[in-house]
C-alpha cells in the first residue's frame, strides 16, 4: 500500500555539531541588500520588527502524516544559529561605515537607521580586493594592495583568521556587485591551476573568486549572492570538498526570476504553450548603475534568462515551448532607488492554439526581498558545515530555493521550479533529522 511517508535513510540529528558560540559573518560589499539584511537582523534581535521572507525565522515544517498535526518551526526542528549570536563583518570598496551606508541606500526607513545607528556604525568595512576591470562602473578607493593575486588572497586569508579570534564559526556571503561575464578557462580547472594563476596574475580570476578561495582555504562556507562565475568552477568546487567548506550560488532569487520560477512550472502543469516572454526592469540603485554596464548586463542577463529553458524543457514539450522568445532588459533609471518595477509580458497559447496574454507587474523592493535570502543562506551553509553527511560534498543544491542560476555537479541540470526546490530544501532538513522524508502519495488515509 502506498505510504505518504517514505523512509529515507536516517543519519539522526545527534551527528549534527549543536550551533554553541557566536557565528561570525563575513560579507563582502556592503551595500544595499547587505545593510538592509544586517540592520534588519539588528530590528529582529531589539524586537522592532518580524523576520518576514525567512524561511529560517518563520516557517514551518510538517513532520508525519497530515493527521499527526506536527507542524513545527524549522528553527526548533533543525540546530540553527540564533539571531543573537550573529556577529557582522565585511569588505567593501568605500570607507562608509554600515550605518552610512544604509543611510545612501535608502532602503529603509531614515527612522529605522537612526534607531540602529550606535550598532551599525560600529561595523566598518576592511579594505577590499578590487580591480575596476571586473565591475566597469565602480572606483573603489578602499582596496589592499598587493604585489599578485596570491598575495590579495592571503591577505583575506589574515582578515579570516582574525576575525576567527573572536567568533565560534565563520561564513561567507557574496553581496557585492556583479562582475563582467568570465566562462572557466584553464585557469579553473584544478587547485594547483588556479594557484599558479594567482602567481600569474591571471586575467580569468575575478575578485570574488580570490574572496572565495581565501574563504574555502580557512575552511569557511561560501554563499554567492551575485550571477558572477566565483566558485562555480572545478578548482573551487574540489577546494569545497577538500576542506569542508560548502558552497552555494549564484544570484539571489528575489523578484522578477522568482515569479517566473512560480508561473512557468504552472504552466508546464496545465501543459499551456508560450510563445514570448518579455521581461523589463527599472531600476535605480548602485547595482541598477553597474548592471547599466554592457560586460555586467551579461553576466546577469544569463543569470536571468536559464530558468525557462529548464523549466519548460522544449525537448520534450517541442510543441508547447520550442520557440519561445524570451528577452530580458534591464534599466537604470535612478528616480525609483531600490524599488525596482518589474514587467512581463507572457505570450501563452492554449486548446487548439488560441493565443491569450499574462502581465505581470511587480513594483519591488529588491534589498527588501533580498535581505531574508541572505540571512537564510548564512544560517543554513553553517548548518552544512556541522551536518557531516552535508559538509564535504562541495555544492549544496538543496539550497537552489534561493537561487536565480543554482550551482549544480558538473551533467545534473538545475531545477528551477520554486515548489520542488522548497519541497527538496524541506526533505533535507527531514533526512539530516533522521525524520521520514514527505512524498505527498497519502494512499494511505484511503486503506
Ligand atoms: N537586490 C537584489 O534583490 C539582488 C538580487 C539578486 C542579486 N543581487 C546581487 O547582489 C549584489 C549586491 O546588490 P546590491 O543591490 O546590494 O548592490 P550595491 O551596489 O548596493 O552593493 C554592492 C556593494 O559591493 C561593493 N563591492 C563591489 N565590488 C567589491 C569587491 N570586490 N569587494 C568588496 N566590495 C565590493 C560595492 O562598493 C557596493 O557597496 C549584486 O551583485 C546584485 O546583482 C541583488
Amino acid at each position: 500500500m502506498g505510504n505518504e511517508e517514505q523512509s529515507g535513510p536516517k543519519t539522526g540529528a545527534e551527528k549534527i555539531a549543536p550551533p554553541t558560540g557566536k557565528l561570525g559573518v563575513m560579507v563582502v560589499g556592503l551595500g544595499a541588500v547587505a545593510t538592509t539584511f544586517i540592520a534588519g537582523v539588528e530590528a529582529v534581535r531589539r524586537g522592532l520588527a518580524k523576520p518576514i521572507g525567512s524561511l529560517t525565522q518563520m516557517g514551518t515544517i510538517r513532520l508525519g502524516k497530515r493527521t499527526d498535526n506536527k507542524s513545527p518551526l524549522i528553527r526548533d526542528f533543525v540546530p540553527i544559529a540564533q539571531l543573537n549570536d550573529l556577529v557582522f563583518t565585511g569588505w567593501d570598496i568605500f570607507e562608509d561605515n554600515v550605518y552610512e551606508s544604509a543611510a545612501h541606500a535608502k532602503v529603509l526607513d531614515k527612522d529605522l537607521v537612526e534607531q540602529l545607528k550606535p550598532y551599525l556604525e560600529t561595523i566598518k568595512p576592511l579594505p577590499a580586493v578590487f580591480d575596476q576591470y571586473y565591475v566597469k562602473r565602480l572606483h573603489g578607493t578602499h582596496v589592499k594592495k598587493g604585489k599578485n593575486k596570491r598575495d590579495l588572497a592571503e591577505q583575506v586569508r589574515a582578515d579570516i583568521r582574525a576575525f576567527k579570534k573572536t567568533v565560534d564559526r565563520v561564513v561567507m556571503i557574496w553581496c557585492g556587485s556583479t562582475e563582467i561575464f568570465l566562462e572557466p578557462t584553464a585557469v579553473h580547472q584544478s587547485i594547483e591551476a588556479f594557484e599558479k594563476g594567482l602567481e600569474t596574475d591571471d586575467i580569468g580570476i575575478a575578485p570574488s573568486q580570490i574572496y572565495a578561495y581565501a574563504a574555502l582555504s580557512e575552511g569557511v562556507p561560501f554563499a554567492n549572492g551575485a550571477p558572477n562565475l566565483t566558485v562555480d568552477t572545478p578548482a573551487l568546487i574540489e577546494l569545497s570538498k577538500r576542506n569542508s567548506a560548502p558552497i552555494c550560488g549564484k544570484d539571489f532569487k528575489t523578484g522578477q526570476t522568482f515569479m517566473k520560477t512560480v508561473l512557468a512550472p504552472a504552466f508546464k502543469a496545465r501543459l499551456l504553450g508560450v510563445s514570448g516572454w518579455y521581461s523589463t526592469n527599472i531600476l535605480g540603485n548602485r547595482d541598477g548603475e553597474v548592471l547599466d554596464d554592457p560586460e555586467s548586463f551579461k553576466t546577469k542577463e544569463e543569470s536571468k534568462l536559464g530558468s525557462l529553458e529548464y523549466i519548460f524543457q522544449p525537448e520534450l514539450y517541442p510543441d508547447l515551448y520550442k520557440n519561445i522568445f524570451h528577452k530580458v532588459r534591464i534599466n537604470y533609471y535612478p528616480p525609483r532607488g531600490d524599488n525596482k518595477e518589474g514587467w512581463d509580458n507572457i505570450d501563452i497559447f492554449g486548446w487548439l492554439g488560441y493565443p491569450m496574454q499574462i502581465k505581470v507587474d511587480f513594483l519591488c523592493r529588491d534589498s527588501i526581498l533580498a535581505a531574508p535570502i541572505a540571512l537564510d543562506l548564512v544560517l543554513f551553509l553553517d548548518l552544512d558545515k556541522r551536518t557531516p553527511e552535508l559538509r564535504s560534498i562541495g555544492i549544496q543544491e538543496w539550497l537552489s530555493f534561493y537561487l536565480k542560476s543554482p550551482q549544480t555537479r558538473e551533467g545534473l541540470y538545475p531545477e528551477h521550479d520554486l515548489f520542488i526546490q522548497s519541497m527538496k530544501l524541506k526533505n533535507t532538513l527531514r533526512h539530516i533529522m533522521g525524520a521520514d522524508l514527505i512524498t505527498h502519495l497519502g494512499l494511505e488515509y484511503y486503506d
